[in-house]
């Protein structure tokens, strides 16, 4: 595991681009895993500056997003079809039609047809991944598997809580979701976690130093061999030992 520490969200975005960006440099076709929310949304930014400035082709790069709430539709604004559009399609500069998310409509078999369509495209080499003040990895809360799958979920109250900022009322946000399970995210070759401001000290101090536990989904990233958490000062700041800045 890689903790890398930035004093600012700029600089933290830079560095997790480059990452990204010389992935795509060695593969044309890259996969890359797509994470909605804000955490990643200054990431994209710098992915998109990068690649501009180094003339870099990314018509062939693939996405695949995390999740998707169910029953919105994807011209709805506060759907994950439009924040992915938004966010990581204009910013990164990709190619929209080479870019999946999951269907929330509740069609019987999505999930498994999502599975498959990752395992064509070889699987992803390189996820962007936020985390949930509770843990959580794109929509798997507290207590889901290790080993589980893309499905349809139902989203934690600290979830709902935490999203209503995007929408009118609390009571608007969808109870499900359809996420790629946290089997399906570690089977990513390489995962940087992006993590910013004090909200997230505690999930991160737990994740990293706290028991490793399905209650803590993200504790769970110990077991992969290629993960980078990209935090600032404020999200490390429960930290035990603050490794040295990048
Ligand atoms: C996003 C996702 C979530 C977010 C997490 C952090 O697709 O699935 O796990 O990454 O909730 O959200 P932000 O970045 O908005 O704090």
């Amino acid at each position: 595991m890689h903790i890398h520490v930035f004093s600012s969200e700029a600089e933290l975005a830079e560095a997790a681009a480059r990452r990204i960006v010389d992935r795509v440099r060695h593969d044309a076709e890259a996969v890359v895993g797509l994470a909605t929310g804000s955490s990643p949304v200054a990431v994209y930014a710098a992915w998109g500056g990068q690649a501009r400035a180094a003339g870099l082709d990314q018509s062939g790069v693939r996405g695949f997003a995390l999740d998707e709430y169910l029953g919105l539709e994807p011209e709805d604004p506060r759907s994950y079809h439009a924040v992915i559009r938004r966010d990581a399609v204009a910013g990164a500069g990709l190619n929209p039609d080479l870019v999946r998310i999951p269907d929330g409509s509740g069609a019987p078999g999505a999930a498994a047809e999502y599975e498959r369509a990752i395992r064509d495209a070889g699987g992803v080499d390189v996820q962007v991944l936020g985390i949930g003040r509770n843990g959580h990895l794109g929509f798997n809360e507290p207590g889901a598997a290790a080993d589980s799958r893309t499905r349809i979920v139902e989203l934690a109250e600290e979830t709902i809580a935490d999203n209503a900022r995007f929408f009118e009322r609390e009571d608007d946000v969808p109870t499900r979701a359809i996420t790629q399970g946290l089997g399906t995210i570690f089977e990513a070759r390489e995962l940087l976690v992006i993590a910013v401001g004090n909200a997230k000290a505690a999930a991160v101090a737990a994740a990293i130093e706290g028991e490793e536990t399905e209650l803590v989904p993200a504790s769970l990233l110990r077991n992969h061999a290629n993960v980078h958490w990209f935090i600032d000062g404020a999200a490390a700041g429960d930290l035990s030992a603050v490794p040295a800045s990048d």
